[in-house]
């Protein structure tokens, strides 16, 4: 099988070429990736060269480009987005046109390319938040309520992808997954922003009080859950995934203080995010029914790994955490 990864060398997207090159020897990889702050090439260095991968650097709001991309593919599996919640908030427009438009012109090319299979993958963020203590968690019947930038323009996407099942009858499926964490995670978000700014003598920002429940997953559970859906979710379907690990911002650091051997004086309290959501919640039944997904990796072994690959891997992140703005998640 021929897969287009879209956003391959971004967090999730290296990830999952990583996971899938190992997982399916008999399939080849193109990655489609326009470069921007957020896609690492080093994070595929180990690729190039591998027959059965390719790498094309061009945005995905490039029709022509994206036509000539998805000649022949049988799946593509659709990540690349402007997807950091802050920068949204000071520059949204790129978000819109990216995550919006970016959507639109891939399924375009789907469409005229006959490509057999399309999944775009999601974020919770677009069923809007959940007040701490609510009873009940987003299904996939919750209605749509993003109250940001960056959520309002997925959700736009997401509308779009069904709309070319129902209008044009392309073969799509989607996910909507939690937060997640891993190797190759630009150092912004609340757990490698944490690790980093421990390993180079700072302290941790966190928002507001702290209280804001993320539901966690490790990347590769994620991965694993993309790869079954993709193949084998039911078409015009969406699934939830979920490792079930509801999480306060200020219980993830502290666990990451307590595995780097750090106190409380270590966090440094800043002023809320504008508009901050104040909790996800998701039920993953339906990806545990119809396709078996478990998630493998519980939260701490996760997060001693993450850790320990941030330790190894300063190669990797020390040119990168000057760029990041905010406090992370
Ligand atoms: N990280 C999470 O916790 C999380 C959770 C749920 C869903 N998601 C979704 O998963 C996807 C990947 O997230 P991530 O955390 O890996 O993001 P990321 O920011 O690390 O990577 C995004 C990638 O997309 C590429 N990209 C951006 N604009 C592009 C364009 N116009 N054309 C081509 N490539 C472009 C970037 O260069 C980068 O490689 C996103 O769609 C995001 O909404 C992420």
């Amino acid at each position: 099988m021929k897969l287009v990864v879209t956003g391959g060398a971004g967090f999730i997207g290296s990830n999952l070429v990583h996971y899938w090159i190992e997982r399916h020897p008999e399939d080849s990889v193109t990655v489609v990736d326009a470069l921007t702050y957020a896609g690492r090439r080093e994070s595929l260095s180990d690729l190039f060269g591998n027959p059965r991968f390719s790498f094309l650097q061009r945005s995905i709001v490039d029709a022509p480009a994206m036509e000539a991309a998805l000649a022949g593919a049988d799946l593509v599996v659709h990540l690349a987005a402007e997807s950091h919640n802050d920068r949204a908030i000071e520059r949204p427009i790129p978000f819109v046109e990216t995550n919006v438009l970016g959507t639109a012109v891939l399924l375009e090319a789907c469409r005229k390319r006959d490509v057999a299979r399309f999944h775009h993958v999601s974020t919770d963020e677009v069923y809007g938040s959940l007040e701490l203590g609510e009873p009940g968690r987003f299904t996939e019947s919750t209605p749509y309520r993003p109250r940001g930038p960056y959520s309002a323009s997925k959700a736009g996407s997401d509308h779009l992808v069904r709309a070319w099942f129902e209008t044009y009858g392309l073969a799509v499926t989607l996910s909507n997954c939690g937060n997640n964490f891993g190797p190759f995670q630009f150092p912004e978000k609340l757990i490698p922003l944490a690790i980093t700014r421990l390993l180079t003598g700072g302290k941790v920002p966190l928002y507001g009080d702290g209280r804001n429940v993320r539901d966690w997953i490790y990347v590769l559970d994620h991965c694993a859950a993309i790869d079954l859906i993709a193949r084998r979710g039911r078409i015009g379907s969406t699934y939830l995934i979920s490792a079930e690990n509801e999480l306060a911002n200020v219980e993830v650091v502290h666990r990451i203080l307590r595995h780097m051997g750090r106190g409380e004086d270590s966090i440094e309290q800043v002023p809320d995010r504008k508009g901050h959501d104040r909790r996800y919640a998701l039920d993953p039944s339906r990806l545990k029914d119809e396709l078996g997904w478990r998630p493998e990796v519980d939260f701490d072994a996760g997060l001693t790994s993450t850790i320990d690959w941030y330790v190894r891997r300063t190669d990797w992140w020390a040119p990168l955490v000057k760029r990041a703005p905010g406090a992370g998640e």
